[in-house]
């Protein structure tokens, strides 16, 4: 953790595809709303990524990892190429950092700035806003599985559901004292107990459980398929929702449409009181690389959310401050209805944030 006063050493790994492009606008983004007085920020780029990987072979070397993990935080921009089609690099690196520095929460907030974003009819922002915490270590993506007579017409294949008692129930602490701490009331656990008997029983256990120490806080459960339905319905009750690691991957992209597209859309991948890793929800969208064209806002506000985690709270309210600015006067790229690039859009923020 940055200690007051010091330079916050932030690790980046733009990536691939828009990875690059966007990572770019938001380290500009951070130099800036750093760069008036305040204690300075200290930027490392790693090569990781769909290039690195052709020429090298190498995803995530041991000797990158352990250099990775001594910075304050890392900042990535997406992993995906369709020259790598298994997406090993990806898994090894995205879900690589995630597990291996344990990063059990993956916190996903949906917000909407502007109403004319909203692909819902007649919904204003005070009706959309709401934080996703998705598991982030175990459940269906925890990689225990495997083949059984591959390539033949006999063939098996397994992917193990993951449900430890420690990782459903800090993922679940996580959003209870999330809540009390930011003035939510409501927490709402989505899972699939009805028809996943074993393993989303343990959540349904360990949710009453929680919630029963938090008695300033209303729990309550939908299933997941109803609470997908629910989102598009009417999204305005909702404010905290916890759910495993594929339930969460799912309605966070959901969750990043209503509030105006996956462009938008931040995270960050956190143990709190550790290092942290903060990249846009989207991925590396193939068909807009190299054109100049995708939104550098989701990786903007992602890099706001490190800022707040390092302790450096002024500066992440600059940064949204300004990105609800340009996105109020429509300063935008042509996702959000707007005719700027990439780097424009960037350039907006930044603009806004020097003229504070
Ligand atoms: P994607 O998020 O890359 O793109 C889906 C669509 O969303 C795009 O075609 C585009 O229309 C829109 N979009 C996404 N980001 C945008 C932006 N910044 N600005 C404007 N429009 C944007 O998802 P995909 O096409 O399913 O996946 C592409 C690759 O990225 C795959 O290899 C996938 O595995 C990978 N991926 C990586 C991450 C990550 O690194 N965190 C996340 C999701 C997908
Ligand atoms: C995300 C992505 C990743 C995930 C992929 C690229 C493995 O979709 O960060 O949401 O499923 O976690
Ligand atoms: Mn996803």
């Amino acid at each position: 953790m940055t200690q007051q006063g010091s330079v916050t050493r932030i690790a980046v790994i733009p990536g691939d595809g828009i990875g690059v492009e966007v990572t770019r606008e938001a380290v500009e983004t951070l130099r800036t709303a750093a760069g008036r007085g305040g204690p300075g920020l200290a930027f490392e780029e790693f090569p990781y990524g769909a290039d690195h990987f052709l020429r090298t072979g190498e995803t995530l070397p041991q000797e990158g990892f352990d250099r990775l993990r001594t910075f304050d935080a890392i900042l990535l921009g997406a992993l995906g190429d369709p020259r790598v089609p298994d997406n090993r690099h990806a898994a090894d690196i995205l879900l690589g950092l995630r597990f291996r520095l344990d990063l059990y929460v993956n916190h996903r907030p949906v917000r909407l700035l502007d109403e004319r974003l909203c692909p819902l009819k007649g919904r204003t922002t005070k009706d959309v806003d709401f934080v996703i915490f998705r598991e982030n270590t175990e459940g269906l993506y925890a990689g225990v599985g495997g083949f059984f007579k591959k390539g033949t017409p006999d063939e098996m294949a397994t992917q193990e559901d993951i449900n430890t008692r420690k990782g459903v129930e800090r993922i679940i602490r996580h959003a209870f004292a999330w809540a009390r701490a930011n003035g939510r009331r409501r927490v709402l656990m989505s899972d699939k107990s009805n028809a996943l008997t074993y393993g989303h029983d343990l959540w349904q256990r360990v949710f009453k459980e929680v919630a029963a120490e938090y008695t300033d806080i209303e729990p309550s459960h939908m299933y997941v398929d109803a609470l997908a339905m629910q989102l598009v319905k009417d999204p305005s009750p909702f404010q905290v929702i916890v759910a495993c690691n594929m339930f969460g991957d799912i309605l966070s992209d959901l969750g990043a449409q209503i509030q105006g597209g996956l462009g938008l859309a931040a995270s960050a991948n956190l143990h709190p009181g550790r290092i942290g890793l903060f990249e846009p929800v989207h991925g590396s969208a193939p068909k807009y690389a190299g054109q100049g064209v995708a939104n550098p806002i989701g990786a903007i506000l992602s890099a706001a959310m490190l800022m707040e985690t390092v302790g450096r709270a002024e500066e992440a309210r600059r940064i949204e401050a300004a990105v609800a600015a340009v996105v109020r006067d429509g300063k935008t790229t042509r996702d959000l209805g707007g005719n700027l690039s990439t780097s424009e859009v960037g350039a907006e923020i930044r603009r806004r944030i020097q003229a504070e």
